[in-house]
């Protein structure tokens, strides 16, 4: 059973009325990878994450978990199952301490034990000191200590984006869908998340499903990549070989031939059903596609 790929997606579609977000994607991720998507804004890598994730269910194609179909499953149920998220935009509970924030990623966990453990208090005050521990354990992991009781609101961008991994490790997911962890960060943020990225995969053992737009980042820390073009899937395989392909080449290259939409400041609404106040730091995406398409530039 361990060679069965822990996420497969298989010729997954999906459509919003006339528009075609997705067409047939199909790709695998082994246990223990490091999956990145990119791809031009709008390519539908955020649909592709919320068929994952069960926020949208696929109009055709299935998503198999650890070999089972889970596509007609809740997104509460796929994270019972290990299915761990972040959002694009940020989705943290603004008025709630980081320790709170933190422990709701606990909540199926704690019901769960409830349920099946024993209902003698002893066994359930033990439950709950092995949950306090293993939050404390997170907080330790991605340096939280300081602002632990802090309301997560006050917290700088950067650190209520930790926050929120936080949460999404607090669920202890076998997978994690990390929708661009790095947008809205400075240089310094980026390095310290892309090697946070790095340890909960390795260390944790955590396999990561990311997508991201800082290409250096990405070619950096993958172990493969899927590129996505107007919802078809236009390359996939080792960094270095996805690099290399012509067709993604011309799908950053031609982008960022559109100078005027960059220029413009022309911002993408196509995120707004996202649960968030935080748009304005999607505004960085058109520049960092832009760096994307240097980056291709340089190595070509
Ligand atoms: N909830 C939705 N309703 C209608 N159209 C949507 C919705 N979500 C995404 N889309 C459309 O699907 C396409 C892909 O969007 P998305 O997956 O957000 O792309 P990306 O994350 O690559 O920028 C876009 O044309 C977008 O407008
Ligand atoms: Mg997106």
């Amino acid at each position: 059973m361990t060679d069965t790929p822990l996420l497969e997606a298989c010729a997954v579609s999906l459509r919003f009325g006339g528009v075609r977000a997705l067409n047939g994607v199909g790709f695998a991720v082994r246990r223990g990878e490091l999956f990145s998507i990119i791809g031009p804004n709008g390519s539908g890598k955020t649909s592709m994450v919320n068929c994952i994730s069960g926020r949208y269910t696929p109009t055709e194609g299935k998503i198999l978990f650890d070999g089972r179909d889970v596509s007609g499953l809740s997104p509460n149920r796929r994270a019972a199952l290990g299915i761990g998220r972040t959002f694009q935009n940020l989705a943290l509970f603004h008025h709630m301490s980081v320790l709170d924030n933190i422990m709701i990623g606990r909540h199926h966990l704690l019901r769960s034990n409830f349920l099946t453990g024993s209902l003698y208090w002893l066994g359930a005050r033990r439950e709950e000191l092995a949950h306090r521990r293993r939050v404390e354990d997170i907080i330790d992991f991605l340096d939280l200590q300081a602002v632990r009781k802090a309301t997560a609101g006050t917290l700088s961008y950067g650190l209520r984006k930790r926050v929120e991994l936080a949460r999404a490790m607090a669920l202890e997911p076998k997978l994690v869908l990390l929708d661009e962890p790095m947008a809205g960060m400075n240089l310094e943020e980026k390095e310290d998340m892309a090697r946070t990225i790095v340890d909960l995969n390795e260390e944790f053992g955590i396999t990561v499903i990311m997508i991201e737009h800082d290409m250096g980042v990405v070619m950096d820390i993958s172990h493969r990549v899927m590129v996505l073009e107007f919802g078809y899937a236009i390359a996939a395989g080792l960094p270095a070989d996805v690099l290399a392909d012509p067709h993604v080449k011309r799908a950053y290259l031609g982008e960022s031939d559109d100078e005027s939409a960059e220029e413009s400041g022309e911002q993408s609404d196509e995120q707004s059903d996202e649960q968030s106040d935080e748009q304005s730091a999607d505004g960085d995406e058109f520049p960092s596609a832009a760096g994307a398409a240097d980056e291709l530039r340089a190595r070509a």
